[in-house]
C-alpha cells in the first residue's frame, strides 16, 4: 500500500488466536486517532457474534466470514476511514480474498508471527486448553492450518515487542 493511501485504506492483521490482534488494533486506532484520522477497527469476535453469526470454522466458512469483513471494510474506507481489521484470516487465500474486495493498493497486511508456544501459554479465553482436550474442532494452530503469509508489509513478533513499539513501527510505514 502507497504510504499515502493510508486515509482510506485498510490495516489488516492476521495471526493466530493469541497473537495479539485485537490489542495492536485498540493500540493502532489510539494513535491513528492523535494523527486526527477517523478509525474504526473490525475485529473477528464482534464480527463473527453479529454479522457472521451463521458461520463456523471450516475452510469455507472462514472464507466466507472474511469476505463478508472485507466487504465491511471496503464500505467504511470509502468514507475515507482508515479500517484496523484483526482477524486470523488463516490461510493465503482467505488474505487473498480480502486484498483483491478491498484493492492491492489499500490493504497493509501485518502478520503477528508470535510463535504457537507463546499464544497457547497466554491463552486468554482457555481455547487452546479447551482445544487440546478435544472440545473445540478445527482451533487454528492445533487442529486447523495457520499459512504463514509469504510476503506480508509487516512481521511482527508481539513475544519480543512491546504493543507500543510494534504500533509505532507500523505507524512509521504507512503514515511517512
Ligand atoms: S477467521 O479464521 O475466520 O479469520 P476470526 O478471526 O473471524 O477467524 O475468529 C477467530 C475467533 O473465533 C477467535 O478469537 C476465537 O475467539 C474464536 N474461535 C472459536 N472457535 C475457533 C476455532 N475453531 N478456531 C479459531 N478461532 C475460534
Amino acid at each position: 500500500m502507497e504510504p499515502n493511501k493510508i486515509a482510506n485504506g485498510v490495516i489488516w492483521i492476521t495471526g493466530l488466536p493469541a497473537s495479539g490482534k485485537t490489542t495492536l488494533a485498540l493500540e493502532l486506532k489510539n494513535r491513528l486517532i492523535i494523527h486526527d484520522l477517523d478509525v474504526e477497527i473490525l475485529d473477528g469476535d464482534i464480527v463473527r457474534s453479529k454479522n457472521s453469526q451463521d458461520l463456523g470454522f471450516s475452510v469455507k466458512d472462514r472464507e466466507e466470514n472474511i469476505r463478508r469483513a472485507a466487504i465491511m471494510a471496503k464500505r467504511i474506507i470509502k468514507k475515507n476511514k482508515i479500517v484496523v481489521a484483526a482477524f486470523i484470516t488463516p490461510t493465503a487465500k482467505t488474505r487473498k480474498i480480502a486484498r483483491d474486495i478491498i484493492h492491492p493498493d489499500k490493504f497493509f497486511e501485518v502478520y503477528l508471527s508470535t510463535p504457537l508456544s507463546v499464544c497457547e501459554s497466554r491463552d486468554p479465553k482457555q481455547l487452546y486448553k479447551r482445544a487440546r482436550m478435544g472440545l473445540i474442532k478445527e482451533f487454528t494452530g492445533i487442529s486447523a492450518r495457520y499459512e504463514v503469509p509469504i510476503e506480508p508489509d509487516i512481521s511482527i513478533n508481539t513475544d519480543s515487542l512491546s504493543v507500543g513499539d510494534a504500533a509505532d513501527l507500523i505507524l512509521r510505514q504507512i503514515l511517512s
